[in-house]
This record gives C-alpha cells, sequence and structure tokens, in this order.
C-alpha cells in the first residue's frame, strides 16, 4: 500500500516536472508552430523601440545594429516615438513583412502585451528589451537588475544624505522600469523613513521621463520647504538634470542620483552637480538580446539564469549588473570602458584639475 501511494505520488511528480520542462513561454510562440529549428537561411529580425530621446536609446540601436549585421540577421528597426497605436502599428507592419522574431523595448508595458499575442498568433517569438512586457508570454525578458538600481540609488542618497528632506522623482508610469525603481528604492528608504530620519516631501512620476516634469516637481517641492531639500532620488538622467536645473547654485549641496551614464550627466558629476548615475553597459544587452533572438528564431532554447514576473507568468530573464558611478570612479568606468572620452566628460573642467592617466 505504501509502495503503491509512493509509485503514484512518483508519476504525479514526474508528470508535473515534465509538463514544467515543455510548458515554459519560450516554447509559446513555437509551440504549435511546426519545426523552426529547420530555418536556416538569414534571420530577420524586427527592433521595435519606443524612443530615441535618451542618449542610451541611440546606443542600444546602434549596437543591435552592429550585432546583428555580426551574426548575419537582416535587421529592421522602428522607433514609435512615445505613440502606442505607432508602436502597434509598426508592430503589424513587422509581422506582415515576414519577420521571424521581435525585440520590443515598450512604450506602455501593458498595451504591449497584443502585439506579443499578435506575434505569437503568427509564430513570432517576442524578446521584451530592457523594459518589461506586461500581463502576457513574451518569450524572454532582456534588461538589467531594474530593482537594484532602484536600491543602489536609494543606499547612495541615504549614506550621502542619512537626515532630511528627500524628493523621489519617478519616471513614466507606462515603463514597468519606473515601478520598479521605486520599488527598490523604498526597500532602502522606507526603513529611514520610518525611523524619522527622513521625509518624502515630494514623491511623484515625471510623465515620458520629461526633465521638464522633474523641473517642476523640484520647484514645487522647494517652494514646499523653503529650499530646504537634502536629497532627490531621480530615477534617471534625463530627470536629474530637470532637479538640478531647478536647484540652480543648490545642486552642489544637494545628493541628486540618476541612471544611463548619459555624457551631460557624467559632465555634471566631475562638476560636483550631480551626485551619482549607474552605468548600464549597453553592447552587451544588445548583443544577449541578438543572440537570444537568433535561437528562437530558430527554435532552439535560451538558458536563463532569472526570472521575473509579469503579471501574468514567470518570465525567463537575462538581468545584467549595473554600476555606481561617482565623481570617485568615472575613470575606472565609463571611461575606462570607452563608453566615454575624458576629453568629452572634464570638457568644462579646467585641464590642471583634469585626473592624472595612468
Ligand atoms: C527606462 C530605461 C532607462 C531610461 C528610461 C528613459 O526604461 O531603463 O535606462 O533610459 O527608460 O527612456
Amino acid at each position: 500500500m505504501r509502495n503503491a501511494k509512493a509509485l503514484a505520488f512518483s508519476l504525479v511528480a514526474l508528470a508535473f516536472l515534465f509538463a514544467g520542462c515543455v510548458s515554459g513561454p519560450q516554447q509559446q510562440a513555437t509551440g504549435n508552430c511546426g519545426d523552426k529549428s529547420k530555418k536556416t537561411g538569414p534571420v530577420k529580425i524586427g527592433f521595435l523601440m519606443d524612443t530615441l530621446k535618451e542618449e542610451r536609446w541611440q546606443r542600444d540601436k546602434e549596437a543591435v545594429e552592429q550585432h546583428s549585421k555580426e551574426v548575419g540577421a537582416n535587421l529592421d528597426v522602428q522607433v514609435a516615438n512615445g505613440s502606442d497605436d505607432v508602436q502597434i502599428k509598426q508592430a503589424d507592419n513587422m509581422l506582415t513583412q515576414g519577420v521571424d522574431v521581435l525585440i520590443v523595448a515598450p512604450h506602455n508595458g501593458v498595451v504591449a502585451a497584443q502585439i506579443v499575442e499578435s506575434a505569437h498568433k503568427q509564430c513570432v517569438p517576442v524578446v521584451s528589451y530592457d523594459r518589461l512586457i506586461m500581463r502576457s508570454e513574451p518569450d524572454l525578458y532582456v534588461s538589467h537588475q531594474v530593482e537594484r538600481i532602484g536600491e543602489m540609488q536609494g543606499q547612495y542618497a541615504l549614506d550621502h544624505a542619512p537626515k532630511g528632506n528627500y524628493i523621489l522623482i519617478g519616471g513614466s508610469k507606462t515603463d514597468n522600469n519606473a515601478l520598479i525603481l521605486r520599488k527598490g528604492q523604498m526597500n532602502v528608504l522606507q526603513p529611514a523613513v520610518d525611523r524619522g530620519d527622513i521625509k518624502v516631501v515630494s514623491d511623484q512620476y515625471a510623465k515620458e521621463w520629461l526633465a521638464s516634469e522633474a523641473l517642476r516637481i523640484t520647484e514645487d517641492a522647494m517652494t514646499k520647504t523653503n529650499n530646504n531639500i537634502q536629497a532627490v532620488v531621480a530615477s534617471n538622467d534625463g530627470t536629474a538634470g530637470g532637479a538640478i536645473q531647478a536647484l540652480g547654485p543648490l545642486a552642489s549641496k544637494v545628493i541628486v542620483t540618476g541612471q544611463d551614464a548619459a555624457l551631460d550627466a557624467v559632465q555634471r558629476i566631475v562638476e560636483g552637480r550631480q551626485s551619482m548615475t549607474i552605468y548600464k553597459p549597453i553592447k552587451p544587452l544588445a548583443n544577449a538580446a541578438v543572440d537570444a533572438a537568433m535561437k528562437l528564431a530558430r527554435g532552439q532554447k535560451v538558458e536563463t539564469a532569472d526570472k521575473i514576473n509579469n503579471e501574468k507568468i514567470d518570465v525567463p530573464a537575462i538581468l545584467l549588473q549595473p554600476m555606481i558611478v561617482d565623481k570617485n570612479n568615472v575613470m575606472d568606468t565609463v571611461i575606462k570602458d570607452g563608453y566615454h572620452k575624458m576629453e568629452d566628460v572634464y570638457k568644462n573642467v579646467p585641464k590642471d584639475q583634469w585626473p592624472k592617466q595612468q
């Protein structure tokens, strides 16, 4: 009896294990789509981008273009310039033209779910790029450790401004990254709020990640507190720039965080007007996305170490490591990596104050 029970249990467990092996989202696109692994000709990749507004997205475009060339893929890039309708039309066009795989940096993570559905109807796999596509079954998510980035921003602010008034400036609410960043920031800041060490005097999101929104949010908080601000936890460099403009001469006394290691932000860092940024090397991200897209298009499995829930499934994920950059390690990070040139970063600093190059 005990043996029979044990056998039944093992069979059930095996069945679950087997189901787990075959029903992952990576099989979704290709599951009922015949044998894709026989595809041998050149792969056609469609890259749907939201924006080229921030410097980083221009780098993403270039890096995806370059690596697609290296692996012999045909690439079509379309930029929606912040419009969901445009992005969906661009996706439909690409599908009509017969792309083998889509890489999508969604404008709105929830709205973009329909891109995944249309693509899967045509057996086209989808890689969610940098930003997570929600409530759907994308085959893969390739990004950085976004929650960790939020924690790094929060921790940096807290280490350098352990007490006082804080402004929190999130990014676009339609971008899941903006929400995860805030979660990461609060993982670190909430205990300090609860202890009464810091007070959040403004907690808002900047529409479309606009610097002008961050400027307005910062100005309002300055008026409200009579210029008594110790830290601005800005979620990216664009919004940091807006906050710094509002702070004016105060910027050198207030801790301001950022993200993206944009040239103007790194310049502000060496000039003492922005405290830090987060460096996310773009080439490894673009390469990982293109390599994965090639595999998915050919019906091969992509190995992933991570997963992230998108309110429908646990999406298999490749999440790269971010790095903190401040005035102490600019040379050893973005400059050493060739992400920026020293002469560009120190352009506005008198030459006798430039660090010695080893
Ligand atoms: C986010 C991205 C950031 C930043 C921002 C503005 O999704 O992770 O790096 O660029 O968009 O477009």
